[in-house]
């Protein structure tokens, strides 16, 4: 894909790109919405990734073209960002970067022109937002010799998403894009941003299967979990004044004190509460290699993201228990924000192909539709190269 990057920079700008830019989507096993309650999430980056290829631009100015979408945007480096201008979403995001940088102080950056191809699938859980936002990002900053850390990146990505495309999410899917490593998962404290990384046993796979069921965090319910976990803590901070999100809920805690909420709200805080438990024992599992006990939390998060959470889909329900079901399988839950998007199949490598066969039948019997699937490489994240002249990299 990096060949592709550049070969489609120099056909356009008939010109050789200067820097070459990748950066990952993730799965996410378990620590499912719990990353803006400042919770612990594991996840890992895939071997999908966003592509982008760009040199200097002697106008003031950053012109990115899209493959995908064979669309050609720029806006002006003395923009005010404010957003409501950009004409489609993939270029929102990188307007977003653009404005996040400015608001976060940096000086001005370098005009640049820029090639972008991807086979991260959009808007299906697997942060293809991250993707984009981190590969520009990462691009853009060695084009202008500047030089910020990689937490910075991250919060400016996750900046991005609450303050320029309206969207209450957590920091985990810039974290994994970034800090990802070839088979390992990546165990992040989402208050302390300090992360460890945890090899995944040899002889496993993840498949990821796609519902077919597209969604826009921006459009959908994502939105109203975060709110309705802050409403959880202002009434659960009756009794545990110290609490400033969900993840400072203990279990015990939360079974003196759960009942004091609202049906929904504390169906959701059970979720944040027992989530992040699963996290942290999903981990030590891992580093045991229990991979039985690790799917077993899977299992759970799944079914308490249905129950509790509430954002599952059929198509996920179905696919979950098809998976389940089969031996070799150890845990099977849908990655990301929900509501549509992909289910991810943790299993053991020589079970793929059966349980592949199992879930698409299962699938096509259910929803009269086929199953695309792709299994995932756990791959390194973010990278940026500067290019010598004839592309070499
Ligand atoms: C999306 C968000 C993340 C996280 C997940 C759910 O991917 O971008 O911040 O909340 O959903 O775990």
């Amino acid at each position: 894909m990096g060949l592709e990057a550049i070969e489609t920079f120099r056909k356009l700008y008939r010109r050789e790109p200067t820097v070459l830019s990748r950066a990952p989507g993730r799965v996410a096993m378990l620590g499912a919405h719990v990353d803006y309650s400042d919770g612990w999430v594991l996840p890992a980056a895939i071997d999908k990734s966003v592509w982008l290829a760009a040199a200097p631009s002697d106008q003031p100015r950053v012109t990115v073209y899209s493959h995908e979408y064979d669309e050609q945007h720029s806006f002006d480096l003395s923009t005010s960002y404010d957003g409501h201008d950009a004409p489609t979403s993939w270029f929102k995001y990188l307007k977003g970067v653009a404005w996040s940088l400015q608001e976060n102080g940096y000086p001005p950056m370098a005009g640049m022109d820029a090639a972008l191809v991807s086979d991260v699938p959009m808007g299906s859980g697997v942060s293809s937002s991250a993707a984009l936002e981190i590969a520009f990002l990462n691009a853009w900053l060695m084009l202008s010799e500047v030089d910020i850390p990689p937490l910075t990146k991250a919060q400016i990505g996750r900046k991005t998403e609450n303050h320029f495309m309206g969207v209450g999410s957590g920091i985990m899917d810039q974290v994994a894009s970034i800090f990802g490593e070839e088979d390992q998962m990546l165990l992040i404290d989402c208050r302390s941003l300090e992360h460890q990384l945890i090899p995944i046993p040899p002889g496993t796979a993840v498949i990821v299967a796609e519902s077919g069921v597209r969604r826009a965090l921006a459009n959908s319910d994502y939105n109203s979990r975060p709110q309705e976990c802050r409403e959880a803590v202002e009434i659960l901070r009756g009794s545990l004044p110290h609490i400033q999100t969900l993840r400072d809920v203990t279990a015990d805690q939360f079974e003196l004190y759960g009942h004091q909420l609202p049906p929904l709200l504390r169906r959701r805080a059970r979720h944040v509460v027992e989530e992040c438990e699963r996290v942290k024992l999903g981990a030590e599992a891992l580093q045991c290699g229990d991979l039985t006990g690790f799917g077993k939390l899977m299992r759970r998060s799944q079914i308490s993201s249905r129950d509790n959470y509430e954002n599952s889909i059929p198509e996920f329900d179905l696919l979950a228990s098809a998976a389940w079901q089969q031996p070799g399988c150890y845990g099977a839950r849908f990655a990301g924000g929900g509501f549509g998007g992909v289910m991810q199949i943790f299993c053991d490598e020589n079970a793929v192909s059966q349980i592949e066969q199992a879930i698409a039948a299962a699938f096509q019997a259910e929803f009269n539709r086929e199953l695309p699937m792709f299994t995932s490489k756990i791959a390194k994240g973010a990278q940026c190269w500067r290019l010598q002249a004839g592309g070499v990299y």
